[in-house]
């Protein structure tokens, strides 16, 4: 007999996934050019040329027992020591490569701080709307999930919603600024209330309370300052990946930072390579961690997300949609006309304009848009999204 647990993981299947299926079914019918898929997160600006070049260049360069062997468990010492310097010097943070423990991506980070910080009985709060893996890998390893509600309207924390769910079970509160799927920035007050009310409740109820920081979209901000948050909380442990920042996400590459001035530290750390260990990752990547330690210091292009963002918003506000305003990441809400997303979703699937509905992220009311697609076929859908708000008029 197999676990029923596992079996519900795999047999309720994403509907993301769903959904891009669908589309890669339809375009080979009607051709990719009259679909307008914006289910995925899958950034579409290709890897920065220095990124291209490493992955050559370490190839042909490098010897196979680099590329391709094992390396230690936490990583090749030379990234995490390059990953170090660099979050030094933008965010005057102390860390060494001693603090950083390389991942095959976020999902891996999560999944493995979560198991660090986990004991019996421990609950898990993160904010809505949230990227919808957070319940599995936080019910699987244990915790009792609880989303608390955001503000509306504007998705930033809602402090006093917050302080009503913290309970003396409360172990980690998982944040994700630039968010999925809203786009929202969480401002440096929000995040200073935050950070003192985990301390006046870790306080209270004697034992600590952790941040889980989840930060794949961090470099994706247009404008809006994103806040680091260890630096107003300590006890924060940061999971990073380079699948949207460096436009790598099959390459499944990422890591936990575990901040020196962390309630033991070092042992945390342990808890953390205990934790990748128990989960069987071996080790993350070779051939990407060589790569991510020749680029540590190579960011994204923005501008084509930018135009894709201004356009999108622009273009569906102007007909008449709500939307929320997003700083950042490449997802955008818009509010079903008349509430009813599914409703929604459907009368957009007749014009091949295929988006998500809001629920999947606790967003009820909303549908997300990826804009991380062409930008032509952004220019291409607009018409479809007026004849559907149409429909609603008439
Ligand atoms: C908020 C958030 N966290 C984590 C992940 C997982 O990212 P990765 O591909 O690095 O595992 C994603 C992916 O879309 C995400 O949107």
């Amino acid at each position: 007999m197999y676990s029923e647990k596992m079996y519900g993981y795999g047999a309720k299947s994403s509907i993301i996934r769903e959904i891009f299926s669908y589309s890669q079914a339809r375009a080979a019918v009607i051709g990719k050019d009259r679909i307008y898929d914006y289910s995925l997160g899958n950034p579409s600006v290709t890897a920065p040329k220095e990124v291209q070049e490493a992955y050559r260049h370490t190839l042909t360069d490098m010897s196979p027992l680099e590329v391709h062997g094992y390396t230690a468990g936490p990583g090749d010492m030379g990234t995490r020591n390059a990953i170090a310097e660099d979050l030094n010097e933008r965010f005057g943070t102390d860390v060494t490569g001693a603090n950083i423990y390389m991942t095959c991506g976020a999902a891996a980070a999560l999944k493995i701080a979560m198991c660090a910080l986990y004991e019996e009985g421990d609950e898990l709060l993160t904010l809505t709307p949230f990227f919808p893996e957070y319940e599995v890998f936080s019910e699987s390893a244990g915790y009792k999930f609880k989303p608390v509600t955001s503000e509306y309207g504007t998705f930033q924390p809602d402090i006093a919603k917050l302080e009503e769910a913290i309970t003396e079970k409360t172990k980690v509160l998982l944040l994700n600024s630039p968010n999925n799927p809203s786009g929202v920035v969480y401002t440096k007050e929000k995040l200073k209330a935050v950070a003192r009310l985990l301390q006046q409740k870790t306080a209270e109820y004697g034992h600590q309370i952790y941040i889980i920081s989840d930060e794949p979209y961090r470099e994706l901000a247009y404008g809006a300052e994103v806040t680091f948050i260890p630096k107003l909380f300590r006890n924060t442990i940061v999971c990073y990946s380079y699948s949207k920042s460096l436009s790598l996400p099959g390459e499944r590459i990422g890591y936990v930072c575990v901040q020196p001035e962390m309630e033991d530290a070092d042992k945390l750390y342990l808890a953390v390579c205990g934790a990748g260990r128990a989960l069987g990752y071996v080790c993350a990547p070779s051939l990407a961690q060589q790569v991510i330690r020749q680029c540590v210091k190579v960011r994204p292009d923005l501008q084509p997300y930018i135009e894709n963002r201004n356009l999108l918003y622009g273009e569906l506000t102007r007909i008449g949609y709500e939307c929320i305003y997003p700083d950042g990441a490449f997802y955008l809400c818009v509010k079903a006309p008349d509430g009813d997303t599914e409703r929604f979703c459907e009368k957009a699937k007749k014009y091949d304009v295929l988006m998500v509905p809001g629920e999947c992220f606790a967003a009820p009311g909303y549908v997300r848009l990826a804009y991380c697609v062409d930008h032509e076929m952004i220019k291409r859908s607009i018409p479809f999204f007026e004849m559907i708000l149409e429909e609603y008029r008439a």
